[in-house]
């Protein structure tokens, strides 16, 4: 099966072709999808990646944390934003769509009293991409609240898998190989702390603000702020092409509206080199690069 024959076998969905991807960044660059779905459900979701045998599958979630490349994305690329439903189980224990917004839960979370994810305050994305990633800030990441996940393999069955079979840290997940479709999030006995959550957003002020990014470039090295190693290295301000580094927050590559991503990687690696020339820390991206979620079957 190739790709050819993908819309053919998928009749009731809609199958884009040359699909435009900078829209679904937060950073607005990158190139188009050979192939792009959006599935509602997550039977159409199985039944894609059942198609998309023998082809490269990409996942795109909210986009906030991601680099999509220039150029042509051979493949199928699958957005997950629609796969947002939410169903309380009990009290305090929801299953939630990968699609879901990260900051719309947080927003229910805090009119119903729930407390456990106010460090998430201010972070945009889905939460497919959050577990991924395992965002968070102040050491916390919201994969401290998944039970279980349901998840679509590479053969295009549904796996239900435990917290013993994932594992996560600083800003990472080490589930791989599946698109997520569903996570069951559970929160203890704690109320809504309003002033953790006003602490948190107090933060986010020394950030810039709607403006095209996404979000922190470099992961912070133990010990070490980024940002401050950045800021310390004359990095603030430095430009290639229509990407520049922020003067707010030096861990910030912003678009300046008509950069692309290979602009955005240069600029990276420079103030990469920058810091490590002077303070001999390699700096990691925290940033992730589009790529194949399923390798070719
Ligand atoms: N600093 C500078 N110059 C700068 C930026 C920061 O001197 O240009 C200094 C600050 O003054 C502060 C220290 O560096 O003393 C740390 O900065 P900040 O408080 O802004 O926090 P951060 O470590 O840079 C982390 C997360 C953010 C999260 C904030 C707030 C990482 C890489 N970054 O930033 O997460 O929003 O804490 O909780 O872990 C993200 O993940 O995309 C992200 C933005």
């Amino acid at each position: 099966m190739t790709l050819n024959n993908l819309k053919p076998r998928l009749p009731d969905i809609i199958i884009r072709e040359n699909w435009p991807l900078f829209p679904l960044s937060t950073l607005g660059t990158g190139g188009k999808a050979e192939f792009f779905a959006q599935p509602e459900t997550v039977p159409q979701l199985q039944e894609i990646v059942r198609a998309a045998e023998n082809t490269p599958v990409y996942v795109l979630g909210g986009g906030s944390n991601i680099l999509i490349p220039d150029g042509v994305i051979h493949g199928l690329v699958i957005s997950t934003r629609n796969l947002s439903s939410i169903s309380w189980l009990d009290d305090r224990t929801a299953e939630i769509g990968a699609g879901f917004s990260l900051p719309v839960l947080v927003k229910t979370l805090r009119e119903k009293n729930i407390g456990g994810l106010e460090f998430s305050a201010g972070i945009p994305g889905t939460l497919g991409g959050a577990i991924m990633g395992n965002a968070g800030a102040g050491g916390r990441g919201v994969c401290e609240f998944a039970e279980s996940l349901n998840a679509v393999d590479a053969q295009g069955n549904l796996v239900a898998l435990g917290r013993d079979d994932f594992s996560y840290g600083y800003r990472n997940c080490t589930l791989s190989g599946v698109i997520i479709a569903s996570v069951v999030m559970s929160w203890n006995g704690d109320s809504w702390d309003e002033a953790k959550y006003s602490e948190f957003m107090a933060k986010r002020k020394n950030q810039p603000i709607g403006m095209r990014s996404a979000g922190c470039t470099f992961k912070n090295p133990e010990g070490h702020s980024a940002g401050k190693l950045l800021d310390d290295c004359g990095c603030k301000g430095l430009r290639i092409g229509g990407a520049f580094v922020s003067d707010v927050h030096a861990n910030f590559i912003l678009n300046g509206g008509n950069a692309t991503s290979s602009d955005i990687i240069e600029l990276a690696d420079l103030c990469a080199k920058r810091v490590c020339e002077s303070t001999g820390i390699t700096l990691e991206p925290e940033i992730k690069t589009l790529s194949p979620c399923f390798s070719v079957k």
